[in-house]
């Protein structure tokens, strides 16, 4: 099976969980602003492409499904963000570029304020990506179906020659995920979130409805797209984070799925690989 594993992937998850790359000396920084509903994220990246940084921070409700409803909330989120970044790396505003990315469907106004947020933040916003590009940036990956379980929402792409042919998105997620299971175990939300992240496998069986209904809409969609016949599926976002996810899916959709690794940083850090590549860089 195809390893979706770059050495940039592998070196982003490093970074975010140890920290700053020791020994690098930033110039030109690429920044990908993930404005999550569930998470923000921010990815830096050397001039050679390669990330330096990356946080996480949650989003407090300033984004729902993908989209930006508290503006100012979303430049606190992403501030905080910024700063914890800033205390590894020295980020020069006037040379550091950043990028955002949005989710399929939305018009082009509401996707231009997670540009805003980039700029608010005072940095040159040098590019706005559909979110499953990004993944299939990240990923390396050419031709393929992205499947994006966020907090909020289910986003699913189908790539061909690295653009984005098909999508569609679904107001199931990771939130839907922690809410079934708040309700079985008779704990507040926060409470549930705690337990899903912690125990990926205890929970398994009790959300596993729930991931087939998600593989259910899928199919369904996969069905009306007759170019992606043949495509593997691959998923990403940090909703897909659970024990035995690619199984259950693979059963209903009928086609292999995989799990991408780092799927909680896919996105981000395609955000910031596809500025550089713009900018900078060739693959
Ligand atoms: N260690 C973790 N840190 C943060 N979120 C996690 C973690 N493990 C699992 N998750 C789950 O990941 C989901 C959020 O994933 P992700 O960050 O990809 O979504 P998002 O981009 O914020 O949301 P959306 O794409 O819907 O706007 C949540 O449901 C959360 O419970
Ligand atoms: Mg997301």
């Amino acid at each position: 099976m195809t390893s979706w594993l770059t050495p940039e992937l592998s070196l982003c998850g490093q970074v975010f969980r140890e920290g700053t790359a020791e020994g690098e000396t930033p110039g030109n920084i690429c920044l990908g602003f993930d404005l999550g509903t569930t998470n923000m994220v921010l990815v830096a990246l050397d001039e050679e492409g390669f990330p330096i940084g990356a946080v996480m921070e949650p989003s407090k409700a300033s984004v729902r499904d993908g989209v930006v409803v508290d503006y100012l909330e979303a430049i606190r989120g992403m501030k905080v963000c910024l700063d914890r970044l800033s205390r590894g790396i020295p980020i020069d505003e006037s040379i550091a570029v950043g990028a955002a990315a949005y989710p399929p469907g939305i018009s082009s106004k509401t996707a231009k304020v997670c540009a805003n947020v980039v700029e608010a933040l005072g940095f040159e916003c040098g590019g706005l990506y559909e979110e499953p590009s990004a993944a299939a940036e990240a990923l390396g990956m050419a031709d393929g179906v992205i499947v994006d379980i966020g907090g909020g929402s289910t986003g699913m792409s189908v790539v061909r020659d690295e653009k984005v042919i098909f999508s569609s998105d679904e107001p199931t997620g990771g939130t839907h995920m922690t809410l079934v299971l708040a309700g079985a175990l008779g704990v507040d939300f926060d409470r549930a979130e705690e337990e899903k992240r912690k125990n990926r496998n205890r929970y398994a069986p009790l959300l596993k409805p729930v991931l087939e209904k998600m593989a259910t809409i899928v199919r369904d969609e996969l069905e009306g797209c007759p170019e992606s016949d043949g495509l593997p599926v691959v998923l990403v976002g940090g909703g897909a984070d659970i024990v035995g996810v690619e199984g259950v899916m693979e059963s209903i959709i009928g086609r292999p799925v995989s799990m991408a690794p780092e799927s909680l940083l896919v996105t981000p850090l395609g955000i910031a690989r596809s500025l550089w590549r713009d900018r900078y860089g060739s693959k």
